[in-house]
């Protein structure tokens, strides 16, 4: 029995699977919602941020999937062993580990500063509320689609990731 392996895919699994499933699940489900619902689902949005650990298990999500991802694929490649990253299923899962590590980075250096900057915005909108200044209005709009093409382009990262590795072994 091979402890590190089974305890390292436990992790890589459980921290991925969560990654992948609240991405697919705020990309598909939360932010059309928060989109419709106009100036309630700014609240909802810093509500969440605010009353909830979204703002923590994300990065720690996405943390615990790349070390663990990184450790496996030294023991998987057997220490960056070059015949087995050309072969397909070495190839495949390569490819999946690096749109992981880009949908990590992305989320790390666009999505937490731009949702950083954007709950800041929000509220001094409302505090400038019966009388938005329109500067605050176009940059709550400017923050808002930035942070929404981020979350797409990690969520595509994610699942293209999600995609390799499901398939790498099968190649
Ligand atoms: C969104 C990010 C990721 C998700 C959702 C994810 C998910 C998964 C899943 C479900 C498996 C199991 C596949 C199987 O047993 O057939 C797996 C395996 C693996 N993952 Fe990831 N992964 C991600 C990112 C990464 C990254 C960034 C790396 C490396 C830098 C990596 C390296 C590996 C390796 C080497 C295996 C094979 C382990 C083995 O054969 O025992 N993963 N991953």
């Amino acid at each position: 029995m091979d402890e590190t392996m089974i305890i390292l895919r436990l992790v890589h699994i459980f921290s991925g699977s969560f990654w992948v499933g609240t991405d697919l699940l705020m990309m598909l489900v939360i932010v059309p919602a928060v989109a419709a619902l106009g100036p309630t689902g700014g609240a909802f949005m810093q509500g969440m941020q605010k009353h909830t650990r979204y703002a923590q298990l994300m990065p720690l999500a996405s943390l615990l999937t790349i070390l663990s991802g990184l450790w496996l694929y030294t023991r998987v490649s057997d220490g960056f062993n070059r015949d087995w990253m050309e072969s397909t299923a070495g190839l495949t899962l390569t490819i999946g580990a690096i749109a992981g590590l880009l949908a990590f980075f992305d989320g790390m250096l666009l999505i937490g500063p731009t949702m950083k900057r954007l709950d800041v915005a929000q509220h001094n909108l409302m505090a400038s509320n019966p009388h938005p200044r329109p500067e605050l209005v176009a940059e709550v709009q400017r923050l808002k689609a930035r942070s929404t093409f981020a979350m797409q382009s990690t969520t595509v990262l994610s699942v293209i990731s999600l995609a390799g590795m499901a398939i790498a072994r099968y190649m």
